[in-house]
């Protein structure tokens, strides 16, 4: 592959998004958000807490989506059962999920008055997760033919090497942190294969993908100055990669020549590209890692699902999916409402802020019998929406799929039973679903 010279910008990599945020608390316990209203699903310390479940449940009790006046991210409706989700999904032209609405989270996008009070350059990166039809369609495409089955198998062998070498370099017999060494390593290093990132500076996406998917962490103005400072590094070295492989007279297979050579992404602005690498990198990042670290946290929690696990692999599939639906690594996606209309006797006013809370969805007792058991046997394991649901479906569902079901089949293949032995932390963030750190120890079944 013939490389043109090309400068690499100068990244960091601390200080982390958390451990900023946690100082900034610290020194300022004032700025603290407060959430005034009971069914404030928005308040991140439920998640950091894991005490998010008899409040949804209430929630779901009472009906499929509610109205909650008041909170940090401002007014917004919280739906929190599984038909009403799939229902609002099934209209994106009614719920527009366009960054020009205000995007896929609760946080808002900033207005021009406030992007210009800060002094802060904060120009959003378009990607068509916050986009609409017709130019969600046509870029979703290009992506996508890169997670067909046949796409899946080709990665499958490489996938299943460095997943088993991995395993194999664990420590035996004493206590690790499984997200740092597994969940981390595993899901950064997939996305470097894809991509095609420099293999050294794999853990750079680590690093971008927490500034960037945490939410609360731009409620804090003092941070989201840092933040973007991080997110424009980002960017640039995206462009470097981006100009080197515009110069190779042979495209590669990875995913980012895969894009340059298409003839849909040739139409494409540069910021637009710019932005649909980076979905691609934070999308495929926390969540998948997340996963990996919730199926050792579930199978902790419910022994004899890991037993059925160790004698019957199986059942492995459905076990992923079931896993998926437990850990939810997706708190929530936002869409806004672009015409006064009713979902379940409720009135929806144009402009209003509608947050489809998937991790309640995913505990529906209409839906999942006994939803706060792992069940590896589960029948509708699949309906799970932890990808979300229609035109905006998670477009990487497979190769997620894939390397779940890879780690669990060569833990199987090791007689490797992962005991959670110590501290376990967890993301504090209304968004991002996840573990921070989780202390480990390995035996054989
Ligand atoms: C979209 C979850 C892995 C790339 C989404 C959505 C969710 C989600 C909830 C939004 C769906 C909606 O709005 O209806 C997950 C979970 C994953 C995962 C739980 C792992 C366990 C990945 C991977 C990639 C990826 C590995 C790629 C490398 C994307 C992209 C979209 C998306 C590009 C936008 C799709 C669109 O707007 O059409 N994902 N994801 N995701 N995901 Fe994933």
């Amino acid at each position: 592959m013939a490389t043109a010279a090309v400068t690499r910008p100068e990244c960091r990599t601390s200080p982390t998004a958390y451990g900023a945020l946690t100082q900034h608390f610290a020194e300022h316990p004032e700025e603290r958000p407060e959430h005034p209203h009971k069914w404030d699903v928005s308040r991140s310390d439920i998640y950091a807490n894991n005490t998010w479940h008899p409040i949804f449940r209430e929630m779901r009790e009472a009906g499929p989506l509610h109205y909650i006046p008041e909170s940090p991210f401002g007014p917004y409706w919280a739906v929190v059962q599984h038909k009403a989700i799939q229902h609002i999904e099934a209209l994106p032209e009614i719920f527009s999920s366009s960054w020009e609405h205000g995007g896929i989270t609760i946080l808002n996008r900033l207005s021009e008055e406030e992007l210009a009070e800060t002094g802060v350059d904060r120009r959003e990166l378009p990607m068509f997760i916050a986009m609409d039809r017709p130019q969600h369609t046509g870029q979703r495409r290009t992506v996508a033919p890169k997670f067909t089955p046949s796409g899946m198998a080709e990665m499958e062998v490489e996938i299943r090497q460095r997943t088993g070498e991995l395993l194999d370099s664990l420590p035996r017999g004493e206590v690790f942190d499984w997200v740092d060494k597994v969940s981390i390593e595993l899901t950064t290093g997939m996305l470097a294969i894809l991509f095609g990132f420099p293999w050294e500076d794999r853990r750079l996406l680590t690093f971008w993908s927490d500034w960037a998917g945490d939410t609360e962490l731009a409620t804090v103005r003092a941070l989201d100055e840092q933040r973007w400072g991080f997110l424009h590094e980002m960017a640039a070295y995206f462009q470097s990669l981006w100009v080197e492989r515009t110069h190779d007279k042979e495209p590669g297979d990875d995913l980012i020549s895969m894009m340059i050579h298409s003839e849909a992404m040739n139409q494409m602005r540069p910021e637009e590209f710019m932005g649909n690498l980076v979905l691609l990198i934070v999308g495929g990042n926390d969540t998948t890692r997340n996963t990996m670290s919730g199926i050792i946290h579930s199978f902790d929690k419910f022994p004899d699902q890991r037993k059925l696990f160790e004698q019957d692999p199986s059942l492995i599939p459905n076990a992923v999916q079931e896993c998926l639906r437990m850990q939810t690594p997706l708190a929530h996606m936002r869409r806004t409402c672009t015409e006064d209309t009713e979902v379940f006797g409720q009135q929806i006013k144009k402009g209003d802020k509608v947050v489809l809370w998937y991790l309640s969805a995913n505990r529906d007792e209409q839906v999942f019998e006994d939803p706060d058991k792992l069940d590896i046997t589960r029948e509708n394991a699949r309906r799970h929406i932890a990808f979300g649901y229609g035109i905006h479906r998670c477009v990487g569902a497979r190769l997620a799929e894939l390397q779940l079901r890879v780690l669990l089949e060569e833990m199987h293949k090791r007689r490797m039973r992962v005991h959670v032995a110590g501290d376990v932390e967890r993301v504090r963030a209304n968004f991002v679903h996840g573990f921070r750190k989780m202390e480990v120890e390995i035996t054989e079944f």
